[in-house]
């Protein structure tokens, strides 16, 4: 049967991932193209990305250079094995990403996605301390709302509910830092929120509880991104590396949707000026094209590993697919891209434009909350009494309607446009979601 790419007459076959999928195909929402700021929807219309696909497209879509790379290097060398064996994009990927990493990031170990990401750090954590002879440090420290991925590592140390209850007892030797969302101080914070950095201390709580000398990292994400935008307190980060440092605990930043350029610089890391000893990427790193994640670390955490007698693995860790030939041109394509477009400067730019026009939506029906930095923003709605998850869902239907892409988790409205997005699209984005709001029940 021939593939109609407009529409395919039955949708059932596919189980869709974080999808109402009885909802999705009663009614289903697609698209067939996408160029720059756009996509096209097989019903003809254009839709202006609010959210960079998920978070990743921070380049726009269907950019050239992308396209071009990955077409030559699938006619060039298709896949090379992984293990014992290498090719040269792979390594001039991890180069150019450790040109643009913080100074002291210093290797990359590449993984196929996010979720792939935390489970390399938060092993690389736990065998890291075994390696220098401290095998008791095994527990892994992650927070409350925090996402980091879909894995039994990353769904331990994360802290969204929906994402736990369902699978079971998960990684035992984990334990949560209390999130860091006070509405009641913090609403309509503009940029980071003044209080809360007290929070961080809650770790001094964790490890006296349970013993430094049992505990191997903390992970969280600089910004939390999945469940709804919440932006460190001032200082908060600062004071979590200094307790990880005292107590010789590693500190893991998951930036996967933090790296490569949502807040105007390449990593959280360099925004926040704090040095994590590990980094987990994904998305922005091949543009959302090609899956592709790389673990970026410190010279201390790789070293510990290299030891031994140099004919034997030092890690036993890696993927069928880790620094593939495609992939790997696609990233590097990708960060040529920002490069040569300013793509990052160009957020840190138009971000306090995007501030105001956010900002401009407080006193909308429903409206909460209002948060933003660099380029992420995100609506907090009253939820329907007995009903949560509906209002917001409701407002993401009527803005697909109206021709723009949001993401909604929870109540929260959360967007993420790509970096090139112009200040007219801008007004075009929050106007429309005004529009919704206006009319929502
Ligand atoms: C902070 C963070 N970590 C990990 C992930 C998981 O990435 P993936 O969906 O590529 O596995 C995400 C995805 O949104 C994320 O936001």
């Amino acid at each position: 049967m021939a593939l109609d790419r407009n529409a395919p007459n039955d949708l059932n076959a596919f189980w869709m991932p974080f999808t109402a999928n009885r909802q999705f195909k009663k009614n289903p929402r697609m698209f067939v193209g996408a160029k720059d700021m756009h996509y096209t929807t097989s019903d003809g219309r254009q839709v202006l990305d609010g959210t960079a696909g998920l978070w990743c497209c921070n380049a726009g879509h269907c950019r050239p250079k992308i396209t071009e790379a990955i077409q030559k290097q699938a006619a060039e060398l298709d896949y090379a094995p992984a293990f014992q064996m290498g090719h040269p994009v792979a390594f001039e990927l991890a180069n150019r990403i450790i040109d643009i990493a913080p100074k002291g990031i210093e290797h990359v170990f590449y993984t196929n996605s996010g979720s792939e990401s935390v489970e390399t750090a938060l092993k690389l954590a736990i065998a890291y301390h075994r390696a220098r002879g401290e095998s008791t440090r095994t527990r892994l420290i992650g927070r409350e709302r925090g996402y980091h991925g879909v894995n039994f590592g990353g769904i331990s140390v994360g802290g969204i509910v929906n994402n736990r209850r369902m699978f079971g007892t998960l990684l035992g030797g984990v334990d949560h830092l209390p999130h860091t969302h006070l509405p009641g101080q913090n609403a309509y914070t503009r940029g980071m929120p003044e209080h809360g950095a007290n929070l961080a201390d809650e770790l001094e709580r964790i490890v006296a509880l349970h013993g430094a000398e049992t505990v191997a990292a903390v992970i969280v994400e600089p910004v939390a991104g999945s469940t709804g935008v919440l932006i460190p307190p001032k200082g908060y980060l600062q004071r979590l590396r200094e307790i990880t440092k005292k107590h010789g605990i590693l500190l893991i930043f998951d930036e996967v949707i933090t790296g490569f350029g949502r807040l105007g610089t390449p990593f959280a890391a360099q925004y926040f000026d704090v040095l994590p000893d590990m980094m987990t990427t994904a998305k922005g790193l091949t543009n959302g094209v090609i899956p592709m994640g790389a673990v970026l670390t410190t010279a201390a955490v790789h070293d510990a590993f290299m030891q031994g007698p140099e004919h034997v693995i030092e890690l036993f860790h890696g993927y069928t697919y880790s620094g593939n030939p495609i992939a790997s041109a696609a990233g590097i394509a990708t960060l040529e891209t920002y490069r040569e477009e300013g793509l990052f400067e160009r957020a840190a730019e138009i971000a306090p434009y995007w501030e105001d026009a956010l900002h401009s939506l407080k006193g909308l029906p429903h409206v909460i909350d209002i948060r933003n930095l660099g380029l992420i923003g995100a609506v907090e709605l009253d939820p329907i009494a007995g009903e949560p998850t509906k209002r917001a869902f409701s407002a993401f239907l009527a803005a697909y309607d109206k021709n723009i892409l949001i993401r909604t988790t929870g109540d929260i409205i959360a967007m993420s446009p790509p970096l090139m997005i112009t200040k007219a699209q801008i007004d075009t984005l929050i106007g429309t979601l005004a529009d919704v709001l206006k009319k929502l029940d």
